[in-house]
Protein backbone atom coordinates (compact mmCIF):
# COMPACT_ATOMS: atom_id res chain seq x y z
CA UNK A 1 0.00 0.00 0.00
CA UNK A 2 1.08 3.30 -0.87
CA UNK A 3 2.34 5.87 2.15
CA UNK A 4 1.60 9.24 2.03
CA UNK A 5 4.37 11.84 3.23
CA UNK A 6 1.56 13.31 5.35
CA UNK A 7 0.92 10.40 7.32
CA UNK A 8 2.77 9.02 10.29
CA UNK A 9 5.93 7.26 10.12
CA UNK A 10 6.49 4.53 12.76
CA UNK A 11 4.59 2.12 13.21
CA UNK A 12 5.03 1.44 16.64
CA UNK A 13 5.74 3.51 19.76
CA UNK A 14 9.02 3.78 19.03
CA UNK A 15 9.85 6.52 21.33
CA UNK A 16 8.43 4.74 24.60
CA UNK A 17 9.89 5.86 27.68
CA UNK A 18 11.69 8.17 26.60
CA UNK A 19 11.94 11.68 28.22
CA UNK A 20 11.54 14.83 25.75
CA UNK A 21 11.95 18.94 26.26
CA UNK A 22 10.76 20.63 23.31
CA UNK A 23 11.30 24.54 23.62
CA UNK A 24 8.98 26.34 21.95
CA UNK A 25 6.50 23.31 22.31
CA UNK A 26 3.14 24.95 22.96
CA UNK A 27 2.89 26.38 19.12
CA UNK A 28 3.48 25.82 15.41
CA UNK A 29 6.24 22.92 14.55
CA UNK A 30 7.20 22.49 18.47
CA UNK A 31 3.32 21.34 18.92
CA UNK A 32 3.16 19.26 15.87
CA UNK A 33 6.43 17.47 16.88
CA UNK A 34 5.52 17.12 20.34
CA UNK A 35 1.87 15.65 19.11
CA UNK A 36 3.95 12.98 17.32
CA UNK A 37 6.17 12.40 19.77
CA UNK A 38 3.45 11.71 22.47
CA UNK A 39 1.89 9.45 19.64
CA UNK A 40 4.92 7.46 19.52
CA UNK A 41 4.75 6.67 23.61
CA UNK A 42 7.46 10.02 24.73
CA UNK A 43 6.84 11.91 27.67
CA UNK A 44 7.22 15.20 26.29
CA UNK A 45 8.34 18.66 28.63
CA UNK A 46 6.87 21.58 26.66
CA UNK A 47 8.23 25.07 27.57
CA UNK A 48 7.24 28.89 26.35
CA UNK A 49 7.35 32.33 28.11
CA UNK A 50 3.35 31.85 27.86
CA UNK A 51 2.12 29.27 30.49
CA UNK A 52 -1.95 29.76 29.64
CA UNK A 53 -1.14 28.43 26.24
CA UNK A 54 1.33 25.60 27.19
CA UNK A 55 -1.14 23.97 29.62
CA UNK A 56 -4.12 24.48 26.90
CA UNK A 57 -1.78 22.91 24.08
CA UNK A 58 -1.14 19.92 27.34
CA UNK A 59 -4.48 19.32 27.85
CA UNK A 60 -5.26 19.20 23.93
CA UNK A 61 -2.38 16.88 23.33
CA UNK A 62 -2.98 14.77 26.46
CA UNK A 63 -6.91 14.35 25.48
CA UNK A 64 -5.93 13.31 21.60
CA UNK A 65 -2.82 11.24 22.56
CA UNK A 66 -3.59 9.69 25.81
CA UNK A 67 0.67 10.79 26.30
CA UNK A 68 2.06 12.08 29.56
CA UNK A 69 2.56 15.84 28.84
CA UNK A 70 4.10 18.67 31.02
CA UNK A 71 3.80 22.50 30.72
CA UNK A 72 6.77 24.78 32.09
CA UNK A 73 6.69 28.28 31.88
CA UNK A 74 10.53 28.87 30.70
CA UNK A 75 12.03 31.78 28.81
CA UNK A 76 15.08 30.18 27.07
CA UNK A 77 16.92 33.59 27.13
CA UNK A 78 17.36 33.29 31.13
CA UNK A 79 19.85 30.35 32.82
CA UNK A 80 18.58 30.36 35.94
CA UNK A 81 15.12 30.04 34.03
CA UNK A 82 16.34 26.78 31.82
CA UNK A 83 18.01 24.96 34.60
CA UNK A 84 14.94 25.46 37.04
CA UNK A 85 12.51 23.52 33.70
CA UNK A 86 15.57 21.16 33.57
CA UNK A 87 15.02 20.41 37.30
CA UNK A 88 11.03 19.84 36.93
CA UNK A 89 11.53 17.62 33.99
CA UNK A 90 13.93 15.37 36.23
CA UNK A 91 11.15 15.85 39.24
CA UNK A 92 8.49 14.91 37.29
CA UNK A 93 9.73 11.81 35.30
CA UNK A 94 13.30 11.19 36.98
CA UNK A 95 15.42 11.35 33.81
CA UNK A 96 15.78 12.81 30.22
CA UNK A 97 16.57 11.76 26.78
CA UNK A 98 16.00 14.63 24.59
CA UNK A 99 16.18 18.16 23.93
CA UNK A 100 14.41 19.73 21.20
CA UNK A 101 15.75 23.21 20.17
CA UNK A 102 12.82 24.54 18.70
CA UNK A 103 11.91 28.57 20.14
CA UNK A 104 13.03 31.12 18.46
CA UNK A 105 11.81 34.69 17.83
CA UNK A 106 12.11 36.44 14.07
CA UNK A 107 10.82 39.15 11.85
CA UNK A 108 10.80 41.11 8.76
CA UNK A 109 13.26 43.91 8.55
CA UNK A 110 15.77 46.27 6.59
CA UNK A 111 18.77 45.51 9.22
CA UNK A 112 19.04 49.30 9.34
CA UNK A 113 15.93 50.03 11.10
CA UNK A 114 16.62 48.00 14.15
CA UNK A 115 17.67 48.62 17.10
CA UNK A 116 20.71 47.14 18.88
CA UNK A 117 17.77 45.64 21.60
CA UNK A 118 15.54 44.37 18.67
CA UNK A 119 18.33 42.13 17.30
CA UNK A 120 20.06 41.32 20.45
CA UNK A 121 15.86 40.51 21.31
CA UNK A 122 15.82 37.74 18.08
CA UNK A 123 19.68 36.91 19.21
CA UNK A 124 18.65 35.88 22.55
CA UNK A 125 15.94 33.40 22.16
CA UNK A 126 17.60 31.93 19.16
CA UNK A 127 21.14 31.57 19.99
CA UNK A 128 21.61 32.60 23.74
CA UNK A 129 18.53 30.00 24.11
CA UNK A 130 19.60 27.25 22.69
CA UNK A 131 23.05 27.50 24.08
CA UNK A 132 21.75 27.65 27.34
CA UNK A 133 19.34 24.84 27.09
CA UNK A 134 22.13 22.69 25.55
CA UNK A 135 24.86 23.65 27.98
CA UNK A 136 22.53 23.18 31.53
CA UNK A 137 21.04 19.49 29.54
CA UNK A 138 24.95 18.53 28.37
CA UNK A 139 26.42 19.18 31.97
CA UNK A 140 23.14 17.39 33.64
CA UNK A 141 23.94 14.30 30.85
CA UNK A 142 27.50 14.45 31.78
CA UNK A 143 27.33 14.72 35.66
CA UNK A 144 24.62 12.12 35.58
CA UNK A 145 26.72 9.85 33.03
CA UNK A 146 23.57 8.74 31.38
CA UNK A 147 24.51 6.26 28.57
CA UNK A 148 23.13 8.25 25.70
CA UNK A 149 20.88 11.78 24.94
CA UNK A 150 19.96 13.76 21.97
CA UNK A 151 19.74 17.24 21.07
CA UNK A 152 18.21 18.24 18.26
CA UNK A 153 18.15 21.98 16.97
CA UNK A 154 15.37 23.50 14.55
CA UNK A 155 17.68 25.86 12.16
CA UNK A 156 16.37 26.85 8.79
CA UNK A 157 18.49 26.84 5.58
CA UNK A 158 19.76 30.40 5.55
CA UNK A 159 21.89 29.01 8.89
CA UNK A 160 23.72 28.09 5.66
CA UNK A 161 22.98 30.32 3.00
CA UNK A 162 22.35 33.62 4.96
CA UNK A 163 19.50 35.76 4.35
CA UNK A 164 18.71 39.43 3.89
CA UNK A 165 15.43 41.15 5.69
CA UNK A 166 16.24 38.66 8.73
CA UNK A 167 19.89 39.05 9.82
CA UNK A 168 19.56 38.84 13.43
CA UNK A 169 17.59 35.30 12.54
CA UNK A 170 20.45 34.09 10.10
CA UNK A 171 22.99 35.27 12.65
CA UNK A 172 21.72 33.27 14.94
CA UNK A 173 20.54 29.89 13.45
CA UNK A 174 23.91 29.96 12.10
CA UNK A 175 25.33 30.07 15.06
CA UNK A 176 23.05 27.11 16.37
CA UNK A 177 24.80 25.08 13.51
CA UNK A 178 27.91 25.94 14.38
CA UNK A 179 27.42 24.73 18.31
CA UNK A 180 25.83 21.64 16.59
CA UNK A 181 28.61 20.33 14.60
CA UNK A 182 31.22 21.45 17.27
CA UNK A 183 29.38 19.51 20.13
CA UNK A 184 28.69 16.57 17.88
CA UNK A 185 32.31 15.97 18.32
CA UNK A 186 33.20 17.21 21.81
CA UNK A 187 30.55 15.28 23.51
CA UNK A 188 30.04 12.69 21.45
CA UNK A 189 32.51 10.31 24.20
CA UNK A 190 29.90 11.10 26.75
CA UNK A 191 27.26 9.42 24.59
CA UNK A 192 25.48 12.86 23.63
CA UNK A 193 24.43 13.01 19.60
CA UNK A 194 23.79 16.26 18.51
CA UNK A 195 21.63 16.84 15.19
CA UNK A 196 20.16 19.89 13.42
CA UNK A 197 16.60 20.02 10.81
CA UNK A 198 16.95 22.96 8.32
CA UNK A 199 13.50 23.21 7.30
CA UNK A 200 11.75 25.50 4.90
CA UNK A 201 8.68 27.15 4.53
CA UNK A 202 5.96 24.87 7.04
CA UNK A 203 3.22 27.26 7.80
CA UNK A 204 2.60 28.21 10.84
CA UNK A 205 1.02 31.33 12.87
CA UNK A 206 3.75 32.27 14.72
CA UNK A 207 6.12 32.73 11.21
CA UNK A 208 3.35 33.86 8.54
CA UNK A 209 2.96 36.99 10.61
CA UNK A 210 5.88 38.40 11.34
CA UNK A 211 7.26 36.76 8.27
CA UNK A 212 4.70 37.75 5.48
CA UNK A 213 2.43 40.11 7.01
CA UNK A 214 -0.65 41.61 5.18
CA UNK A 215 -0.72 40.75 1.72
CA UNK A 216 2.78 39.77 1.53
CA UNK A 217 1.63 36.01 1.99
CA UNK A 218 -0.18 36.31 -1.70
CA UNK A 219 1.91 38.55 -3.04
CA UNK A 220 5.50 35.82 -2.16
CA UNK A 221 3.76 32.45 -3.08
CA UNK A 222 6.06 30.17 -1.09
CA UNK A 223 5.15 27.17 -3.04
CA UNK A 224 6.63 29.03 -5.98
CA UNK A 225 10.09 29.31 -4.67
CA UNK A 226 9.66 25.68 -3.87
CA UNK A 227 10.82 23.02 -6.93
CA UNK A 228 8.39 20.21 -5.23
CA UNK A 229 5.82 23.35 -5.81
CA UNK A 230 4.10 22.87 -2.29
CA UNK A 231 5.05 23.74 1.32
CA UNK A 232 6.14 21.63 3.95
CA UNK A 233 3.44 19.56 6.17
CA UNK A 234 3.90 18.94 9.85
CA UNK A 235 4.12 15.56 9.83
CA UNK A 236 6.58 15.39 7.67
CA UNK A 237 8.78 17.44 9.44
CA UNK A 238 7.48 15.75 12.98
CA UNK A 239 8.57 12.08 10.98
CA UNK A 240 11.86 13.58 10.77
CA UNK A 241 11.98 14.96 13.80
CA UNK A 242 10.85 11.36 15.73
CA UNK A 243 13.74 9.64 13.63
CA UNK A 244 16.66 12.02 14.74
CA UNK A 245 15.04 11.49 18.42
CA UNK A 246 15.04 7.91 18.17
CA UNK A 247 17.71 5.63 18.32
CA UNK A 248 17.09 4.54 15.08
CA UNK A 249 19.29 7.16 13.94
CA UNK A 250 22.14 6.09 16.90
CA UNK A 251 25.12 6.95 13.75
CA UNK A 252 23.79 10.43 12.83
CA UNK A 253 25.85 12.90 14.66
CA UNK A 254 26.56 16.32 13.65
CA UNK A 255 24.39 16.73 10.69
CA UNK A 256 21.86 19.07 9.62
CA UNK A 257 18.87 17.26 7.34
CA UNK A 258 16.99 20.06 5.00
CA UNK A 259 13.45 19.57 4.41
CA UNK A 260 12.37 21.85 2.00
CA UNK A 261 11.31 20.27 -1.36
CA UNK A 262 14.61 21.86 -2.95
CA UNK A 263 14.27 25.25 -2.00
CA UNK A 264 17.17 26.90 -1.11
CA UNK A 265 19.32 24.97 -3.99
CA UNK A 266 16.79 26.79 -6.93
CA UNK A 267 17.70 29.82 -5.50
CA UNK A 268 21.23 28.75 -5.41
CA UNK A 269 21.79 26.91 -8.95
CA UNK A 270 23.07 29.82 -11.59
CA UNK A 271 21.77 28.15 -14.37
CA UNK A 272 18.20 27.55 -12.08
CA UNK A 273 16.18 30.60 -13.99
CA UNK A 274 16.51 28.43 -17.07
CA UNK A 275 13.29 26.91 -15.50
CA UNK A 276 11.11 29.22 -17.57
CA UNK A 277 12.09 28.51 -20.95
CA UNK A 278 9.06 26.63 -22.25
CA UNK A 279 9.49 23.29 -23.46
CA UNK A 280 9.38 23.77 -27.11
CA UNK A 281 11.87 26.54 -27.20
CA UNK A 282 14.68 23.86 -26.27
CA UNK A 283 14.88 22.47 -30.31
CA UNK A 284 15.77 26.23 -31.37
CA UNK A 285 18.21 26.58 -28.39
CA UNK A 286 19.65 23.48 -29.14
CA UNK A 287 20.20 23.82 -32.70
CA UNK A 288 21.81 27.76 -31.71
CA UNK A 289 24.37 26.34 -30.04
CA UNK A 290 25.19 23.31 -32.31
CA UNK A 291 25.40 26.22 -35.37
CA UNK A 292 28.50 27.41 -33.03
CA UNK A 293 31.01 24.48 -33.51
C1 LIG B 1 11.50 46.30 14.22
C2 LIG B 1 10.90 45.33 16.24
C3 LIG B 1 9.84 44.64 15.62
C4 LIG B 1 9.64 44.84 14.21
C5 LIG B 1 9.86 44.12 17.73
N1 LIG B 1 10.87 44.98 17.54
N2 LIG B 1 9.21 43.89 16.57
N3 LIG B 1 11.73 46.15 15.57
N4 LIG B 1 10.48 45.67 13.57
N5 LIG B 1 8.67 44.22 13.55
C6 LIG B 1 11.79 45.49 18.53
C7 LIG B 1 11.09 46.21 19.69
O1 LIG B 1 10.77 47.57 19.35
C8 LIG B 1 12.17 46.12 20.78
O2 LIG B 1 13.22 47.02 20.55
C9 LIG B 1 12.76 44.73 20.54
O3 LIG B 1 12.47 44.40 19.17
C10 LIG B 1 12.13 43.68 21.44
O4 LIG B 1 10.73 43.68 21.23
P1 LIG B 1 9.69 43.10 22.29
O5 LIG B 1 8.35 43.13 21.67
O6 LIG B 1 9.88 43.79 23.60
O7 LIG B 1 10.28 41.62 22.46
P2 LIG B 1 9.61 40.30 22.99
O8 LIG B 1 8.31 40.59 23.70
O9 LIG B 1 10.67 39.58 23.69
O10 LIG B 1 9.20 39.53 21.63
C11 LIG B 1 10.18 38.96 20.80
C12 LIG B 1 9.80 39.08 19.31
C13 LIG B 1 8.35 38.58 19.04
C14 LIG B 1 10.85 38.28 18.53
C15 LIG B 1 9.88 40.55 18.90
O11 LIG B 1 8.06 38.65 17.64
C16 LIG B 1 8.13 37.19 19.54
O12 LIG B 1 7.75 37.00 20.70
N6 LIG B 1 8.38 36.16 18.70
C17 LIG B 1 8.26 34.75 19.10
C18 LIG B 1 7.69 33.87 18.05
C19 LIG B 1 8.31 34.02 16.67
O13 LIG B 1 9.01 35.00 16.38
N7 LIG B 1 7.99 33.06 15.81
C20 LIG B 1 8.45 33.05 14.45
C21 LIG B 1 9.59 32.13 14.27
S1 LIG B 1 9.69 31.88 12.57
P3 LIG B 1 13.32 48.45 21.32
O14 LIG B 1 14.63 49.01 20.88
O15 LIG B 1 12.14 49.25 20.85
O16 LIG B 1 13.26 48.15 22.79
C22 LIG B 1 11.22 31.49 12.11
C23 LIG B 1 11.21 30.93 10.69
C24 LIG B 1 12.50 30.99 9.99
O17 LIG B 1 12.15 31.61 12.82
C25 LIG B 1 12.51 30.51 8.56
C26 LIG B 1 11.29 30.64 7.71
C27 LIG B 1 11.40 29.99 6.35
P1 LIG C 1 6.12 29.68 16.43
O1 LIG C 1 4.85 28.94 16.52
O2 LIG C 1 6.10 31.16 16.61
O3 LIG C 1 7.12 29.02 17.45
C1 LIG C 1 8.07 29.68 18.19
C2 LIG C 1 7.93 29.23 19.62
O4 LIG C 1 9.01 29.75 20.38
C3 LIG C 1 6.65 29.68 20.27
O5 LIG C 1 6.00 28.58 20.85
C4 LIG C 1 7.11 30.65 21.35
O6 LIG C 1 6.29 30.54 22.51
C5 LIG C 1 8.51 30.14 21.64
N1 LIG C 1 9.38 31.18 22.18
C6 LIG C 1 9.66 32.39 21.65
N2 LIG C 1 10.48 33.07 22.45
C7 LIG C 1 10.74 32.27 23.52
C8 LIG C 1 11.53 32.41 24.69
N3 LIG C 1 12.22 33.52 24.92
N4 LIG C 1 11.56 31.38 25.57
C9 LIG C 1 10.86 30.24 25.34
N5 LIG C 1 10.09 30.06 24.25
C10 LIG C 1 10.03 31.07 23.35
O7 LIG C 1 6.87 29.44 15.02
P2 LIG C 1 7.25 28.10 14.24
O8 LIG C 1 7.09 28.41 12.80
O9 LIG C 1 6.54 26.95 14.81
O10 LIG C 1 8.81 27.97 14.53
C11 LIG C 1 9.34 26.85 15.23
C12 LIG C 1 10.80 26.67 14.84
O11 LIG C 1 10.89 26.32 13.47
C13 LIG C 1 11.68 27.89 15.03
O12 LIG C 1 12.96 27.50 15.46
C14 LIG C 1 11.77 28.43 13.64
O13 LIG C 1 12.92 29.24 13.45
C15 LIG C 1 11.83 27.16 12.85
N6 LIG C 1 11.51 27.27 11.45
C16 LIG C 1 10.23 27.51 11.07
C17 LIG C 1 9.93 27.55 9.72
C18 LIG C 1 8.53 27.78 9.22
O14 LIG C 1 8.35 27.89 8.01
N7 LIG C 1 7.54 27.84 10.09
C19 LIG C 1 10.95 27.39 8.78
C20 LIG C 1 12.24 27.16 9.21
C21 LIG C 1 12.51 27.09 10.55
P3 LIG C 1 5.92 31.79 23.46
O15 LIG C 1 5.60 32.93 22.57
O16 LIG C 1 4.76 31.27 24.24
O17 LIG C 1 7.12 32.01 24.32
Amino acid sequence: MNKKFNEPMFKARELKDKVIAVTGGGSGLGKSMTRYFLQLGAKVVITSRNLDKLINTAGELEKETGGKILPVKCDVRNYDEVETMLQHTLDAFGCVDGLLNNAAGNFISPTERLSAHAFDTVIDIVLKGSKNCTLAFGKHWIKAKQEKATVLNIVTTYAFTGSAYVVPSATAKAGVLAMTRSLAVEWAKYGIRMNAIAPGPFPTKGAWDRLLPGDLKDKFDMTKKVPLGRVGNHQELANLAAYLMSDFSAYINGEVITIDGGEWLKGAGEFNMLEQIPQQLWDKLEQMIRSKK
